[in-house]
Formats: structure tokens, sequence, C-alpha cells
């Protein structure tokens, strides 16, 4: 409609003209954007959504289980990219400055998909899994338990990943290192809070794709 009134107005030669200029400005942006999203990308986030120590619940008589019971969150934040993860070595540590081990865990290889920018939502993968501690001192973590109402543990993950590059390729592997401190009261459970993710990235796309879309059909 707004075309032909312009042509109308202006003449066809400078109105098409006019045009063509436009699209190419658009095209230029949308080549931008895509490099900048290739380029900047950013990394995935690492959460501990769950930790249990049976032989720490003060409701269950069972001092001698030795099972460390875990559930480890990988979110994918990126809207053009999967994120593969090589294996993952998980190491648990009985003190937030990581200067003893308590147990070990490797879990095989995977991929988070991109998010989906349409539900706004980023994409998680959770792993869980089942260890045994050799080294963790039950009494003592009791006592200081009993004392402070917690006690700080340390789960941190370490491999290498690689993501999507301008879809057909994959970049490089970079080293992944990430850990959280986790606080265990008497029931042998972590207390979390829920997460808020950040959506920005994909709010930023939406509205990109949006106002390109609408600017073209004009
Ligand atoms: C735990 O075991 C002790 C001794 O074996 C017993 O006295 C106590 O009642 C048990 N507690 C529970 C909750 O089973
Ligand atoms: C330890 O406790 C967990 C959870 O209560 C249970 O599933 C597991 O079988 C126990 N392991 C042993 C060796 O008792
Ligand atoms: C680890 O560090 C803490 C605090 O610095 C200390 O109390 C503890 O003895 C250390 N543990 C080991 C195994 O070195
Ligand atoms: C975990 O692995 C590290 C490095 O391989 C090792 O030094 C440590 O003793 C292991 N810890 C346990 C509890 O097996
Ligand atoms: C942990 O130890 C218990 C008891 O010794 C055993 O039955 C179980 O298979 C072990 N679990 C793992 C994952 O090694
Ligand atoms: C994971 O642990 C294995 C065995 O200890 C080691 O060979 C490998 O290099 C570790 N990977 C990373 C990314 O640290």
């Amino acid at each position: 409609m707004r075309y032909l009134a312009d042509i109308q107005r202006y003449g066809r030669d400078v109105v098409d003209r006019a045009y063509t200029i436009r699209c190419y400005i658009w095209l230029a942006i949308a080549v931008i954007v895509i490099v900048l999203f290739n380029i900047c990308q950013v990394s995935p986030l690492f959460y501990v959504r769950r930790l249990y120590i049976p032989a720490l619940d003060k409701s269950l008589n069972s001092s001698t289980n030795a099972s460390i019971i875990f559930d480890l969150s990988f979110i994918n934040r990126e809207i053009l990219s999967n994120v593969y993860y090589d294996p993952v070595n998980v190491t648990f540590y009985d003190s937030p400055n990581q200067n003893h081990s308590i147990a070990n865990f490797t879990i095989p290889e995977f991929t988070v998909k991109q998010s989906e920018y349409k539900a706004f939502k980023s994409t998680e993968e959770v792993k869980s899994g089942v260890v045994n501690t050799t080294g963790l001192d039950f009494e003592a973590a009791k006592r200081e338990i009993a004392a402070n109402g917690f006690k700080v543990f340390h789960v941190s993950v370490e491999t290498s990943v690689r993501h999507d590059y301008y879809v057909f390729w994959k970049t490089k592997r970079y080293v992944y290192k990430r850990g959280k401190d986790v606080k265990i009261g008497d029931t042998g459970a972590a207390n979390l809070g829920k997460d808020i993710f950040v959506w920005f990235r994909v709010t930023l796309v939406g509205l990109v794709v949006m106002f390109l879309s609408a600017d073209i059909y004009f």
C-alpha cells in the first residue's frame, strides 16, 4: 500500500531506488547480527539441582551409607547453536576450598540443544547419578552440621565443549570448568533455591527478528 502511494507521490525510479537501498541496509544489519551472534556466544551455565548424602540425613540411621546422590544441570542459552560436551569429570569436595576430594564421577559425552527463542526458554540437560564417597568423615560432618546448621560442600565439573558455528561448522574445543558451593543441612540434602535464567539474548533476537520482518513487509 505504502509502496503504491509513494510511487504516485515521488515517481517510480526514486521509490525503487530508495526501497532497494533500504533492502541492502537491512541485509547488512542482518549479516552483522548473525556474525555477532556467532562470534559472541554466551557460555553454558552449570547448576547443582540436587545433592543428597543419606549418611547425613538425621531421619535415617544410615551412617554407613556412602552414597552421594546428585542431579547436575547443564544449560544452553544460545538460540543458534547446540553445545557439545566431552566426558565431564565431576569432583565432590567436603569444603569450599577444594583441598580434599571425597568422590569422582564421569558423565559420558552429551549434547545440549539450542534454546527455543519462540518459547523464551533455555534448554536444560539434567544429569543424575550416584557415587560412593571415600574419605568423607561423616562424624565430623555431622558435628559441623549440628553446630552450624549446615556444612558446605563443593561440586566441580571439568570438561571441554564445542559450539555450532555458522550452522555448518563447529568451534574448536575449549576448556569448560565450573564449580558450585552447596550447603547441606541435617536432612542430608541441599537447600537449593530456584534459579532465574538469563533470557535477554533470546529476547533481543526475538525483537530483532520482529523488527526486520515488520519493516520488510511494509
Ligand atoms: C537408629 O539406631 C539407633 C541404634 O541402633 C536406635 O536407638 C534408634 O532408635 C534408631 N533411629 C531410627 C530413626 O531408626
Ligand atoms: C543409601 O541410601 C540411598 C537413599 O536412601 C539408597 O537408595 C541406597 O540403596 C543406600 N545404599 C546402601 C548401600 O545402603
Ligand atoms: C583444607 O583446608 C581447611 C581450611 O583451610 C583445613 O581446615 C583442612 O584441614 C584442610 N584439609 C586438608 C585435607 O588439607
Ligand atoms: C578423584 O580424582 C583425583 C584425580 O584423578 C584424585 O586425585 C582423587 O584422589 C580422586 N578422589 C577420590 C575420592 O577418588
Ligand atoms: C557403593 O557401595 C555399596 C556398598 O558397598 C555398593 O553396594 C554399591 O554398588 C556402591 N555403588 C557404587 C556406585 O559404586
Ligand atoms: C578427566 O579425567 C580423566 C581421568 O582422570 C583425565 O584423563 C581427563 O584428562 C580429565 N578431563 C578433563 C577435561 O579434565
